[in-house]
């Protein structure tokens, strides 16, 4: 939030639609901890996302796939805990909502409960969509995700851009107004062309946050060990790097052993 637009004691569905119609873009993070959720959330964070990308950045696993429900609820009362003012978004996992709206249910209603969270997000449209229908019954707010949704990644056998085809960009933008449609609160668009994620952000009533889906939406999200700059593997054109603290962790950790080798750590004012 800009320092002209206070920020709100608590961040809503609500706040983020009306930021939507003051033209005021949407800042949005993953966090998958206490620690690093309070940071976030204290630098004045609009949105925190529990992403299930936890599962290649915080268990080093390939894909998003093997992230349990279990494991997401951890990560999502882990971040709930270090959160005062942002909304609390958990990534519903692989396995925990498709094909089955009542399990769906089920899986957000345990994520609800056990992680006090403000709303679940999942990846899809109209296949998903009776899931999304039953979980919105019960009242929780969802958000959508679409473009390259990365539980599918065995589907699209590539991380690359998506909706480059014209039956594909259909698709997306039916299913971006299907979601709006169902009562979805707003959706992610990941990895699309940006001309194609502005003709959805201005054709819906509910934010389009963007990660390398150009400015012309309602505001930005990204992995925080990415924008950090902690993981140095992942360099796609999207991300742009705040700081390097791969390098700089790496040269304190070096410090550490150097002072611990040579026994200047501790001296006589750090012992008792
Ligand atoms: O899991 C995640 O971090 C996400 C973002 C990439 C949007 O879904």
């Amino acid at each position: 939030m800009s320092a002209a637009n206070e920020r709100p004691k608590k961040v809503t569905t609500h706040v983020l639609s009306e930021m939507k119609m003051k033209g005021e873009k949407i800042s949005m993070l993953t966090a998958y901890d206490y620690s690093l959720a309070n940071i976030v959330d204290q630098a004045g964070i609009d949105v925190v996302l529990v992403g299930d990308s936890a599962s290649n950045v915080m268990a080093g696993w390939e894909t998003t796939l093997p992230i349990t429900l279990d494991q997401m609820i951890y990560h999502g009362a882990s971040v709930v805990r270090g959160v005062k003012t942002a909304l609390v978004v958990v990534d519903m996992p692989f396995g925990s909502y498709q094909g089955n709206s009542r399990e769906a249910l089920q899986s957000a209603i345990r994520i609800m409960k056990e992680t006090a969270a403000d709303a679940v997000k999942l990846e899809g449209g109209v296949e998903i969509i009776e899931s999304v229908k039953r979980i919105l019954s019960a009242g929780i707010p969802v958000m959508g995700h679409l473009g390259l949704t990365p539980q599918s990644i065995h589907k699209f056998g590539t991380y690359t851009v998506r909706a480059r085809q014209e039956e594909e960009a259909k698709k997306l933008v039916e299913d971006a107004h299907l979601l709006e449609e169902t009562g979805c609160f707003g959706v992610v668009l990941e990895k699309i062309p940006a001309k194609l994620a502005g003709k959805v952000a201005s054709g819906l009533k509910i934010p389009v946050i963007g990660i390398g889906a150009g400015n012309q939406v309602d505001g930005q999200v990204l992995v925080l060990h990415d924008m950090l700059g902690i993981n140095q593997a992942f360099s796609p054109r999207f991300l742009r790097r705040y700081h390097n603290l791969f390098a700089e962790i790496s040269g304190a950790v070096g410090s550490y052993i150097e002072d611990v080798k040579s026994g200047d750590f501790p001296n006589e004012r750090e012992q008792y």
